[in-house]
């Protein structure tokens, strides 16, 4: 059964759909300000809808998942020849759903809920556009995450210098799921040069969208005492790069029109 609905736009609250509109001036091109790279929403998606969505990945997914992990290199402290150079490379560990193949398991589990058609639906960028308030691709990357008790992803920045597209700056919008098992996990993030800003990320419903690269990690995932086999956290993600300033007509996902407030901001 397709627990998903074909449209994002179908799991908004009253809220979640003026943010859709651009008619909430707090989030719509939040992602604008000066100095801004992150914003989290809550009460924007429906609570009984954000449960049934739980409740089908916890039944579709788990065994499809595969382990992403990148741990510390010993040679960060073995090789280092002199006091206080410490370098630490990105690492990691959580479960992913490989979205990628139509052939793999997890795209088959994902397709049968109703999960691919929803993460590629047009409201769903349209969402995030509305919150960075930039026009994007028409073509975004999907992926899903599952973190499970100790899983987190250490300090990093998602900068991709190499990528002509993405060098300049690009958004990810992250749907989280988490189960009543699941005690604590924060995001912390860097404002003006130091990791001052923690939010969490425990919720059921909540969305999260970044203005990338900054620097930023997950802390590991707590279970609540004795509830290790139930605590998940799930992570709907969508990545969007910004459509070039050249195109045709309809040829990007737009941010809706903006009330005169937001207007100003943009400036
Ligand atoms: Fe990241």
């Amino acid at each position: 059964m397709k627990t998903f609905p074909a449209q994002f736009a179908d799991l908004l609250t009253p809220r979640g759909r003026r943010i859709l509109e651009g008619r909430d001036n707090e989030a719509c091109s939040a992602l604008l300000k000066p100095g801004q790279r992150f914003v989290a929403l809550s009460g924007v998606i429906d609570a009984h809808k954000a449960a049934a969505c739980r409740d089908a990945l916890e039944a579709a997914l788990p065994d499809t998942l595969s382990p992403m992990e990148d741990p510390i290199p010993p040679e960060s402290i073995l090789g280092m020849t002199e006091n206080y150079e410490e370098l630490l490379p990105k690492t990691v560990r959580v479960r992913t759903a490989m979205l990628e193949s139509r052939r793999s398991r997890s795209y088959a589990a994902a397709e049968r809920v109703g999960l691919v058609e929803m993460m590629r639906s047009d409201s769903f960028a349209a969402f995030a556009a509305a919150v960075s308030g930039r026009p994007l691709r028409r073509k975004w990357g999907i992926q899903v995450l599952c973190y499970g008790p100790g899983d987190y992803a250490g300090p990093h920045n998602d900068h991709h210098p190499e990528d002509e597209e993405a060098r300049d700056g690009y958004v990810d919008m992250h749907l989280t799921f988490a189960t009543p098992a699941v005690a604590h996990q924060w995001l912390i993030y860097s404002k003006q040069g130091h990791f001052s800003e923690m939010k969490s990320v425990n919720t059921l419903g909540g969305i999260t969208v970044y203005r990338l690269p900054f620097w930023h990690y997950t802390t590991p995932l707590m279970a609540r005492p004795g509830r290790d086999e139930d605590a998940r956290r799930w992570v709907l993600l969508g990545t969007f790069l910004d459509a070039p300033a050249q195109r045709r007509k309809g040829t990007a996902v737009e941010p809706p029109p903006v009330s005169a407030a937001s207007v100003l901001l943009r400036r």
